[in-house]
């Protein structure tokens, strides 16, 4: 599949079938963040995996935001400090969430391309899940991706026109 073709199939998947998700399929999306571009390349992120039933379930009663029943929950959690030592402020409030938020992506589409379904989640308890991963203190969970074989794929959300989100278009060539 050509790219544009994989960021169009991806959707955000709530429910799946019960099959377990092979373990290098999650290697691969572990791979598939690492790739991402991060700022400086500092990289100063994370990832636990929870496969474990009785653990979803317990990461899901302080995430509204996870409404179906995912087989597997990507945690990505940016090291605060590696992010302040090498970044400041910015690098620790700002850059680090993007960086995250940039390798969901890079998660979601490859996990498009391996046939699973995923659903980035922010709405959590951040401390809650930090303390049920029993995480140190710097490491601070800032988005979920839920996972699983998709039960059925939704239809895909409206979207906004290319001349709907352009707000300034300057051409080669504009008069001033
Ligand atoms: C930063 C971010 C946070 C999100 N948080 C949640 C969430 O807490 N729960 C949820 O079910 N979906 C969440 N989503 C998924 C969006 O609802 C979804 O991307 C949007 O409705 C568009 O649908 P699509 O992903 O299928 O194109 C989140 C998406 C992003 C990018």
């Amino acid at each position: 599949m050509q790219v544009f073709d994989i960021i169009k199939k991806r959707r955000s998947i709530r429910f799946y079938t019960d099959e377990v998700i092979e373990e290098d399929k999650l290697k691969k999306l572990v791979e598939a963040a690492i790739w991402s571009p991060s700022a400086g390349n500092i990289q100063a992120w994370n990832t636990a995996i929870v496969q474990r039933k009785e653990d979803i379930e317990r990461i899901k009663a302080v995430s509204p935001g996870i409404l179906g029943n995912p087989t597997a929950l990507m945690i990505l959690c940016a090291d605060k400090r590696k992010a302040y030592d090498k970044g400041g402020e910015v690098g620790r409030d700002v850059l680090s969430i993007m960086d995250i938020a940039i390798a969901a992506q890079n998660i979601c589409l490859e996990a498009t391309e391996l046939d699973l379904g995923s659903c980035i989640v922010r709405s959590f308890n951040q401390i809650g899940v930090r303390e049920l991963l029993n995480l140190p203190k710097n490491i601070a969970p800032e988005l979920l991706v839920s996972l699983g074989y998709p039960r059925s794929i939704p239809n895909p959300p409206p979207r906004r026109s290319v001349e709907d989100v352009m707000i300034r278009w300057i051409k080669p060539g504009n008069e001033q």
